[in-house]
């Protein structure tokens, strides 16, 4: 099965839109013709001046997280409708940094991707262990319960739209990474999950990416593994050369082949059915450029 590669960066709480912007000028010729899928997902702040800069270039800008309500009294909270007025095209949810700092559980993680699906943003939803938890043998346990409860009623049709990246919580920041072969079994192990709740022909075509202490010297090898479609990087996405050596070094997996992409999002597709949700769309979306950006173009290896 083909899939398209991603290679997205997670700036976490670094860069003003400043700095964004200076960054953004830099990558721009850096992963020019990149055979992988390059999302940006940035501090709010930075996400329209960023959208603005990276506007018809393969790069995408997305957040890093999001309210599960539409709108609401929620004193400094965003809303999904916000981010992708701003620019978003995708957020990232239930990033094990929410999860652990600030006490997300999987059922507001759920609802997040609920909402970002009706919102029109592509979710990539995190999972991961701790080390604790995989001392105790209990990494697939944990992978099901956080897979099964935030993906709980999520309609087969916007399975397309989903983007999964396993982040093993001990190997972030931490400069450990997983062994290929712990990878992959985990990765088997996420899409036969995804396989449960949507089928196998959906679960072939869901994006799963590895994320933990990903650098330009093993990227290479983790997206050459079978059940691996990208990397998400944290600290090495900071600086632009080093982003680009990752998707460089990603990209080499990426077959040749464009393709339409499967990742339409819910919206979109109920957009087309109805012409009078079609103008709503309109008037809460910018033109939607980076739509564009979010369509994988490439195949990964067969
Ligand atoms: P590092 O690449 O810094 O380990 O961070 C990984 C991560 O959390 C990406 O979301």
């Amino acid at each position: 099965m083909a899939r398209p590669m991603f290679v997205v960066g997670n700036w976490k709480m670094y860069k003003t839109a400043r700095e964004a912007t200076d960054y953004i000028e830099d990558l721009i010729p850096l992963v020019e013709g990149s055979k992988a899928n390059i999302f940006l997902s940035v501090p709010f702040t930075s996400i329209a001046p960023a959208a603005q800069y990276a506007k018809d270039t393969n790069i995408a800008i997305g957040a890093q997280n999001m309210n599960d309500a539409r709108e609401g009294a929620f004193t400094g909270e965003i809303a999904g409708l916000m981010l992708k007025e701003a620019g978003a095209a995708f957020v990232i949810l239930g990033h094990s940094e929410r999860r652990h700092v600030f006490g997300e559980t999987n059922a507001l993680i759920h609802r997040k991707v609920l909402r970002a699906l009706q919102d029109d943003l592509q979710p990539i939803l995190c999972v991961g262990e701790t080390l604790k938890e995989r001392e105790a043998g209990k990494t697939e346990k944990i992978l099901k319960e956080q897979i099964f409860t935030a993906l709980d009623g999520v309609p087969k049709e916007d399975a397309d739209s989903l983007i999964l990246a396993y982040e093993p919580v001990w190997a972030i920041g931490t400069g450990k990474t997983a062994t290929d072969r712990f990878i992959q079994e985990a990765h088997a192990f996420i899409r036969s999950c995804l396989s449960e709740l949507f089928g196998k022909k959906k679960a072939d075509e869901i994006p799963i990416l590895y994320g933990g202490s990903v650098k330009p010297e093993n990227a290479g090898e983790i997206a050459a593994l079978k059940d691996v479609d990208g990397v998400l990087v944290g600290g090495a996405s900071l600086d632009p050369k080093t982003f680009a050596e990752i998707a460089r070094a990603s990209g080499r997996q990426a077959g040749e082949t464009t393709r339409e992409t499967s990742a339409k999002t819910s919206a979109k597709k109920k957009a087309a059915a109805s012409s009078a949700s079609e103008k709503k769309k309109k008037a809460v979306s910018p033109k939607s450029r980076q739509r564009k950006s979010t369509k994988p173009r490439t195949e990964k290896k067969e």
